[in-house]
């Protein structure tokens, strides 16, 4: 039984405050969890409640959001069984009362529920993947590595915000690590060769300032993939995160950065299609816009049989959103971010839609991220084929990879790891 809640401010990756939760039971146990926080937010998330006092920390300090969960949560839940992750999530919900999760703060509200998930399982004494997963939880996801960061992420000259690696064709969760590791270097070797800067962006990725198109990034990766030794497309597959919502959206697209002009959501799936013919491209999350649904279903239509066509900020991790694209045909895959939606719970359903619909699913971090790995044991509980978690650097983003290679570790021989793009 839960005993004290305890929450404080922390600073995140970006040095921005965010929330962590400490949760003791009375058996002496005790669990954290901090929660990330995104830079490029699609409107219909949950709200992240900032304190908006300029003084401090430029109006994002999270002291209400401390407040809420130390004053208002954590009395009402003393006592109650640490274990009942849904009966606490709804009751967290409830207390809330709002569609966005306004009043107490998704922040605040989500922090609870992962500690509370935590401090379960280290009461049971289970790890936290054996825990939410059972038994059977022991597929390693494979990682989307983002070693290209623009748009929203970095001050460089493209527009599309994440150019990442999948090491599809590693065959173990380990070594498709190392593939992406050395991809990373040979990337970097690359820039340097050409005098382009080599620091990097918030997800840990390169973001040089002398791109001089947004195509540029995938024939840089590609050479890298190359170099480092592999085969590109089989050994390590593209993937790309627009995040169009950033530079346009119903329907219009504004290529600022690159200086490629204006777009119709026409050309923008007509660019995807003339890329995904030229280079080993996968998976593109957000090529349009969050409101853009026309275009998405459009793109779905015209790659989604070869490409995984994975919406974030349309679908904002909300089966309200899932259910639609579903039924519209919008996209063939869900990107999963615990903070967009607010509790556990609810995110285990936003999974289990995607799943009864056959739909793909990638469990993700955000932008601005801590050292907290809950991702990594949740992706393997959820069976998550996928894991978008940065590139291979920034100990916030290695944390989670890690936390992947030491479960794939204690799981031994009973670890599997597939190419999820595989057919048949
Ligand atoms: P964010 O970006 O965390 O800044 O929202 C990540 C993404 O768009 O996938
Ligand atoms: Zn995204």
């Amino acid at each position: 039984r839960i005993q004290k809640i305890d929450a404080m401010e922390i600073l995140d990756s970006r040095g921005n405050p965010t929330i962590r939760t400490t949760i003791v039971l009375e058996d002496g146990t005790a669990a954290s969890a901090a929660v990330p926080s995104g830079a490029s937010t699609g409107e219909n998330e949950a709200l992240e409640l900032r304190d908006g006092d300029k003084r401090r920390y430029g109006g994002k300090g999270v002291l209400k959001a401390v407040r809420n969960v130390n004053e208002t949560i954590a009395p009402r839940l003393v006592g109650m069984d640490v274990t009942r992750q849904q009966e606490i999530d709804r009751f967290l919900v409830e207390l809330d009362g709002t569609e966005t999760k306004k009043k107490l703060g998704a922040n605040a509200i989500l922090s609870v529920s992962m500690a509370a998930a935590r401090a379960a399982a280290a009461a049971v004494g289970l790890p936290l993947y054996a825990y939410l997963g059972g038994v059977q939880a022991n597929r390693l996801p494979v990682p989307m590595m983002n070693i290209l960061n623009g748009g929203a992420h970095a001050d460089s000259s493209v527009d599309f915000q994440e150019f990442m690696v999948m090491p599809v064709g590693a065959p173990t969760f380990a070594e498709a690590l190392r593939y992406g590791a050395e991809t990373f270097h040979a990337l970097k070797a690359i820039l340097k060769e050409r005098g382009s800067a080599t620091a990097v962006g918030d997800e840990g990725g390169f973001a040089p300032k002398d791109l001089r198109s947004n195509e540029e990034p995938c024939r840089l990766i590609v050479e890298a993939i190359e170099r480092a030794g592999y085969r590109p497309g089989q050994d390590v597959a593209i993937a790309l995160d627009p995040a169009a919502s950033s530079f346009g959206d119903r329907g219009t697209y504004r290529l600022a950065r690159s200086g490629e002009g204006e777009k119709s959501r026409e050309e923008m799936v007509e660019l995807f299609r003339d890329w995904a013919s030229r280079y080993p491209i996968v998976s593109i999350e957000d090529g349009l816009g969050e409101n853009d649904w026309e275009g998405f279903r459009m793109l779905t239509e015209a790659l989604g049989d070869k490409v995984q066509i994975v919406g974030d900020d349309i679908f904002v991790t909300n089966p309200r959103f899932i259910r639609r694209g579903i039924a519209e045909g919008t996209a063939n895959a869900v990107l999963i971010k615990l903070n967009q939606i607010g509790t556990v719970s609810e995110t285990v359903d936003a999974i289990r839609l995607c799943r009864e619909a056959g739909w793909n699913y990638v469990v993700s971090h955000r932008s601005g991220e801590t050292e907290d790995a809950f991702i990594a044991d949740f992706t393997v509980a959820m069976d998550g084929r996928q894991i978008k978690t940065g590139s291979a650097s920034r100990s916030e983003r290695l944390a989670k990879y890690n936390r992947l290679m030491e479960i794939e570790r204690e799981l031994g021989p009973a670890a599997r790891f597939e190419n999820p793009f595989r057919k048949g």
